[in-house]
């Protein structure tokens, strides 16, 4: 399913384009990326009280971004998975919800894989870094998929 991972990467380049203008590759340049959102603390805060607004927004983005590759409901099983390598995650698996902080989940969507030290095939999205309330919600939704 090449197509699949071609189609990703024209949609990550033309939202950089959009988003952001030249000279800002997501991911693979962490040096010359923004800065991220200030203290995890304060941001774990915030977290239950991301408007009803930005929910909305970090779900329609899951649904029709990040389910290609991580399945609808984060177990890994999106229509590109096969394609990649390694494959993602079972996102609802316990043990990794435990294993990562809110922060990492934060940078990783925003700047990718290769940012912080996981597979580059996660690809990065520049233009939620305006959108820290979106990030957030999409970091919430992301702990929403472990079972409770
Ligand atoms: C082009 C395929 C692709 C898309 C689109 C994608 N991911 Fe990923 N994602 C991956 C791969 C591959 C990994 C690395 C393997 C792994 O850790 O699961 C990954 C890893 C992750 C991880 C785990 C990171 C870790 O350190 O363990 C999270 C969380 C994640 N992605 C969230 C998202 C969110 C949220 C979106 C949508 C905004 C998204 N991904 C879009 C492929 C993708």
């Amino acid at each position: 399913m090449l197509e699949w991972r071609l189609l990703g990467r024209a949609a990550l380049v033309s939202g950089i384009l959009v988003a952001c203008g030249p000279g800002s590759e997501s991911g693979s340049t962490p040096a010359s990326a923004p800065e991220p959102a200030p203290a995890s603390g304060s941001q774990a805060a915030e977290a239950s009280q991301v408007s009803a607004a930005a929910t909305a927004e970090a779900e329609q983005i899951f649904a029709t971004r990040c389910y290609t590759c991580h399945g609808s409901a984060g177990a890994g099983d999106g229509p590109a998975s096969a394609s990649l390598t390694p494959t993602p995650r079972d996102l609802q698996d316990p043990d990794w919800q435990q294993s990562v902080s809110d922060e990492h989940i934060e940078q990783i969507i925003q700047y990718g894989g290769a940012a912080v030290g996981r597979s580059p095939a996660m690809p990065g999205n520049p233009d939620l870094t305006a959108k820290p309330e979106v990030v957030a919600a999409l970091r919430a939704y992301v702990r929403g998929l472990a079972p409770r």
